[in-house]
């Protein structure tokens, strides 16, 4: 029941939060202990955080390496329908999805994702790792929290790795494509760790027209389209082209679809990250000032 208050608060666009509201709720919260019954003010950030966690009823803390690795999938798989950040696009916002809040490490999420809702719309995942799924669900997870604990999340370290294996694993993985010389300042672009981790892991397109996903479209009568993808499904892409004419095309039987991907190496990497590897690269970038 509270997961739907949080639903209809986040639906609001306002998350209201009193002290006195915490107070009270915690009181019948079995896991309360005394240092949550201090005034709200007076708690920590992580206090707090675990507060409204507590208060809204969500699950554990997400699990933040998960989120990272889960991250690109949701962009590859998800995004084009529930936006970059699971806030809604064509398909419905995640955050306020009781799917997504009712789930706890993937144990309702990797099941539903398997199946989807071809009928309605949302593709079934069958094919994709349960492992991966539930790096998803961790993303998904991190997006409520953001939202429902702004700041808070930014305080947790995540510079956990060890900086000079990292500097290895960069020049063993990464030097084929970047030189060592291209991360010299890298930390100085960002103002937090969560930051810089999000950049290296998966660079934002949106700052990058250079960057955006591509599709060369064959039509039955032989004509083609290129443009950048803004939609895909498995009935219908829509493109826009130079001109900045929008394309909307129905993959009806003779219609070729060819995408290209500028960060399709970026997506390669990631599948063969481990959390170890992943925090030894952030600890050594973070050293890059
Ligand atoms: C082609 C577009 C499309 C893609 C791609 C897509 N979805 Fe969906 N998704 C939808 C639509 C449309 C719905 C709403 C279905 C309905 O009305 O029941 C939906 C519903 C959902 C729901 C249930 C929301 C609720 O509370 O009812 C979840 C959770 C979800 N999607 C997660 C995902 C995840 C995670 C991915 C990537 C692995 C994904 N979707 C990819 C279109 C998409
Ligand atoms: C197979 C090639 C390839 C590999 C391997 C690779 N990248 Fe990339 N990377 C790219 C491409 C392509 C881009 C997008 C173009 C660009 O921004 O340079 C990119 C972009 C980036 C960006 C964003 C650039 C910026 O200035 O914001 C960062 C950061 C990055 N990669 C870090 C890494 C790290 C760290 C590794 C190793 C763990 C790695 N890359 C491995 C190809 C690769």
């Amino acid at each position: 029941m509270r997961r739907r208050s949080l639903s209809i608060l986040l639906n609001a666009g306002i998350l209201i939060f009193s002290g006195v509201a915490a107070g009270q709720e915690m009181e019948s919260e079995p896991a309360a202990n005394a240092q949550q019954q201090k005034s709200y003010s007076a708690m920590t950030p992580q206090q707090r955080a675990a507060a409204t966690r507590a208060f809204l009823g969500l699950g554990p803390p997400p699990d933040k390496a998960a989120a990272a690795l889960g991250e690109p999938l949701f962009q590859r798989d998800c995004a084009f329908c529930h936006g970059p950040r699971g806030r809604g696009a064509t398909a419905p916002s995640l955050i306020t999805s009781g799917v997504v809040l009712d789930d706890i490490r993937g144990d309702h999420l990797v099941s539903f994702l398997k199946k989807g809702r071809p009928d309605k719309g949302m593709p079934a995942f069958a094919t994709v790792s349960s492992d991966q799924l539930t790096n998803i669900a961790e993303f998904l997870h991190l997006q409520v929290e953001e939202v429902a604990n702004r700041g808070a999340y930014h305080v947790l370290n995540i510079v956990v790795g060890n900086a000079a294996q990292g500097h290895a694993y960069v020049s063993a993985h990464c030097e084929s494509c970047h030189s060592m010389a291209s991360f010299a300042h890298f930390a100085g672009r960002f103002r937090s760790p969560d930051q810089l981790q999000r950049a290296w892991i998966w660079p934002a397109r949106s700052s990058d027209p250079a960057l955006a996903i591509t599709a060369t479209v064959r039509l039955p009568n032989g004509s083609t389209l290129t443009g950048r993808v803004t939609q895909v499904s498995d009935f219908r892409i829509t493109v826009i082209d130079r001109e900045g004419q929008t394309h909307a095309i129905d993959r009806t039987a003779g219609v070729q679809v060819e995408m290209h991907d500028p960060l399709a190496a970026h997506q390669t990497m990631i599948m063969s990250l481990t959390n170890g590897a992943m925090h030894d690269v952030t600890a050594y970038l973070e050293t890059m000032r």
